[in-house]
């Protein structure tokens, strides 16, 4: 059953493979035949209503935030905003006439998003929340939810609810792109993607035992390490070196690869490990010369490229997908990363020192 680890020698690794089911039990739940987005209409309308759309949350949901504002931006037209809940919550942003909230959370009980909540409750603003759990508190509490469909997520580190989130917000964008009749949402195939995404997912997930050999070249003793990249390939970077510091203890940062050269760039010494994001055909070539800019101090570089982007050295290559979505499939290797260095160094990559799975204190 979905709860039970079977053969696997951890969570984390189940959950890892479990998402390209995810992504088409997400398709199989909120699209239909036609190909269209199927979302409660109270929720596309009160969307569609809005002047700007707020996204409040923690940690990886916050990373999906990032993806899901890309997307929802691309296709609805309307501005989204993307906030950390514990600062969001105490220093509240002048807001807009008519603001419309989402809330991300995996587990639907974490008190910073809680508390921002009930202030938006008390200011009687519309809220939905994204879920993975039925009946948890941020879901009871909003006047909506659509739920992840991923699955409990036993594993500290999340990852399935991450590209859950990415998913689910796709097709919320597309059901709102749509009731606009926005010509870039009515282009835009979710379902047909989809399952474009998963069957990419399957082949990265085949390809394991080779990730594992390069984070042994890569990351067996290094102190830190980054990840670059840029617009969605930079919230990719974000989500992968929290993954990888979180149950390696590597200190990993992610950067927006431009901006590299404005500070961090001193901090790279011979053989510091940069993972270079490239999936996006307007960014590719500023973020390869990030790279040469690293290479030359001696940066050990691993890339991470779409293959219509890819170059033949690039130690990772993924078969294209529509580009918005490419955070799907970059991510998983990235996921990998971060569960073979916690692997390699001995540690319990189910349960880091420190965390918990769900935090119910602000
Ligand atoms: C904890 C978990 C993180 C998670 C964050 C937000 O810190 O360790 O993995 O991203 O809470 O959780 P939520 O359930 O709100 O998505």
């Amino acid at each position: 059953s979905d709860i039970e680890k079977g053969t696997y020698p951890y969570y984390m690794l189940k959950e890892i493979d479990d998402q390209p089911t995810v992504m088409r039990r997400i398709s199989q739940e909120y699209t239909n035949t036609l190909g269209d987005a199927v979302i409660d209409e109270k929720i596309i309308e009160k969307i569609t209503d809005s002047d700007r759309i707020y996204i409040v949350a923690c940690g990886t949901s916050y990373n999906a935030g990032w993806v899901g504002k890309a997307l929802l931006e691309r296709m609805t037209h309307i501005p989204v905003e993307v906030h950390l809940s514990s600062e969001f919550g105490y220093n509240m942003p002048l807001l807009s006439e008519k603001p419309f909230f989402i809330f991300l959370s995996q587990s639907g009980e974490t008190a910073d998003s809680r508390q921002v909540l009930v202030q938006t409750n008390e200011l009687g603003l519309p809220s939905l929340t994204l879920t993975n759990v039925a009946g948890s508190t941020l879901s009871r509490e909003a006047d909506y939810t659509l739920l992840l469909h991923a699955g409990p997520e036993i594993a500290v580190a999340s990852t399935k609810a991450y590209t859950a989130q990415i998913a689910v917000l796709a097709v919320l964008a597309k059901a709102v792109g749509d009731n606009k009749g926005n010509q870039s949402s009515l282009d835009f195939d979710i379902a047909h993607e989809l399952s474009v995404i998963a069957a990419v997912m399957e082949t990265i997930i085949d390809e394991k035992m080779v990730i594992s050999q390069l984070v042994e070249d890569y990351l067996s003793t290094t102190r830190n390490a980054f990840y670059i990249g840029r617009g969605v390939d930079y919230y990719v970077s974000m989500e992968a070196s929290l993954k990888l510091k979180e149950i390696s203890y590597i200190q990993a940062e992610g950067f927006a690869a431009g901006e590299l050269k404005h500070g961090t760039i001193a901090l790279i010494e011979e053989g510091t490990p940069v993972f270079g994001v490239i999936t996006d055909q307007k960014t590719a070539a500023h973020t390869r010369g990030n790279l040469k800019e690293v290479e030359s101090r001696g940066a050990h570089n691993f890339v991470i490229a779409l293959a219509s982007l890819a170059k033949v050295t690039d130690q990772l290559i993924i078969p294209d997908v529509y580009p918005l979505l490419s955070p799907l499939v970059s991510i998983i290797p990235t996921q990998l990363i971060a569960y073979f260095a916690t692997l390699q160094r001995g540690y319990d990559v189910d349960k880091p020192r420190n965390l918990a799975k769900s935090v119910t204190v602000e």
